[in-house]
């Protein structure tokens, strides 16, 4: 047995002690004891508790591996993120003015991956236990929308209709307007006998739509999303803001961004979370490398009434950013990208010079690389807000607005 002081929390998580020593579940300041082997300690009692650990609101936060941060105050989580983001800042010497982080409501997240396998007695649908590819049921999770809890049966019959007895299915559930969205993966073959079960069951649960693998199984409402005026019908998994609460931050921090602009690139542009409502007010570009995506956001803007003009282009923006000449139309730009950052497209924004820029991020240390490379091109950071859409777990969002000085 050893007796160690935890000293901060590293990025997934897990307290470190001087070592370093990782001790999943702590908290910094605790003294901890336990076994540790190959510098973890993994079941550690906890001596001295920090008076920022809480009892996990939710019941399954025990044995669910959803959420490493349930044990910790609110109050300390807010901190923490906006620390990790400022440390990534502070790696390149760059600051910024921070508002007031926006954190999500539990029960708020529109989609879930639950994984579900078929048991002897049936299914078992939920998330996977800490460190574990052993599955937990969560019908009383405090993170994901009610809707999506409710789901835990249909995943379930999901398991008996379509897994191997061995095999494990992933299934994404999405709310839309019109219904759940289902998208499952990891599934025997889809046959006709699969395919007719799965409309049965689809009734049964009132599903609007299903996914199997890579093929739509069944359609019984297009699931659309609310994006501004519009309702676009996103391709099945494509990427969404987590929870409705967190992209009205980030669509609002991008609003004030680029207020004012006549002609806005949004860049990594998804199905058109910002540029639609952003055509509300101004024409938009719309760029994003999955062509299912451009092509739902182009619909949803052909239907919608009184939208500025939006086009779209589907472009590998890795490879083949955008470049100055493409760049010098435009008076601001949008850009979201992957956790990969934006390199080769900050790099070309910066030379174009284009004169303000609403940039949204995942990764605080991508994008404090590319904020460093438009502070070397003469750009402010005016501020900044950390945006938690991922409640209780270690991931770290964030909107920033950037201005070239003397533009
Ligand atoms: C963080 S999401 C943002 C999407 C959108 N802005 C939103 O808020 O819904 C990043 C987007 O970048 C797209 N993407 C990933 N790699 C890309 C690439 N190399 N070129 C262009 N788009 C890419 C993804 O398909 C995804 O839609």
């Amino acid at each position: 047995m050893e007796q160690v002081t935890i000293e901060r929390l590293g990025h997934q998580g897990d307290g470190i002690a001087p070592g370093p020593v990782f001790v999943p579940g702590t908290l910094p300041g605790e003294v901890v004891e336990g076994e540790i082997e190959k510098g973890v300690m993994a079941a550690p009692r906890i001596l001295t508790p920090s008076d920022q650990r809480v009892k996990a609101p939710c019941r399954h936060a025990k044995s669910c591996g959803g959420c490493q941060l349930q044990h910790a105050h609110d109050d300390f989580v807010a901190e923490w993120k906006v620390g990790v983001v400022r440390h990534a800042l502070s790696a390149h010497a760059l600051e910024a003015p921070f508002r007031p982080i926006a954190t999500s409501s539990p029960q708020s997240r529109r989609r879930a991956a639950f994984s579900a396998r078929r048991t002897k007695k049936g299914a078992l649908a939920g998330f996977h236990m800490k460190g574990s590819d052993v599955i937990v049921s969560v019908p009383d999770c405090l993170l994901v929308d009610p809707k999506l809890a409710a789901a835990l049966p249909l995943v379930e019959a999901l398991a008996v209709l379509g897994s191997s007895r061995k095999g494990e299915l992933s299934v994404l559930v999405t709310k839309s307007l019109d219904g759940l969205d289902v998208a499952v993966s990891g599934g025997k073959p889809l046959d006709a006998q699969l395919q007719s079960d799965l409309a049965d069951l689809a009734r049964a649960h009132d599903v609007a739509r299903v996914a199997w693998g890579d093929e739509v199984a069944l359609t019984r409402r297009p699931p659309s999303q609310r994006m501004g005026r519009a309702d676009v019908v996103p391709p099945p998994g494509a990427f969404l803001q987590a929870t409705p609460e967190g992209e009205a931050a980030l669509l609002a921090g991008v609003r004030e961004a680029v207020k004012g602009a006549r002609h806005v690139v949004d860049l990594f542009a998804g199905c058109g979370t910002f540029a639609l409502p952003l055509a509300e007010d101004m024409r938009v570009h719309a760029v994003e490398g999955d062509r299912g995506m451009t092509a739902a956001l182009d619909k949803g803007w052909r239907m919608a009434d009184g939208l500025k003009h939006v086009t779209h282009e589907a472009r590998d923006l890795f490879r083949n950013p955008l470049l100055p000449e493409d760049l010098e139309r435009f008076d601001a730009a949008v850009i979201d990208p992957p956790r990969a950052g934006a390199e080769a497209q900050v790099a070309e924004l910066a030379r174009a010079g284009i004169p303000r820029i609403a940039f949204v991020s995942c990764n605080p240390v991508t994008f404090a690389r590319d904020a460093a490379a438009l502070d070397a091109a003469g750009y402010v950071m005016d501020w900044l807000q950390v945006v938690d859409q991922f409640r209780w777990s270690t991931h770290v969002e964030l909107v920033a607005a950037f201005r070239l000085q003397g533009a």
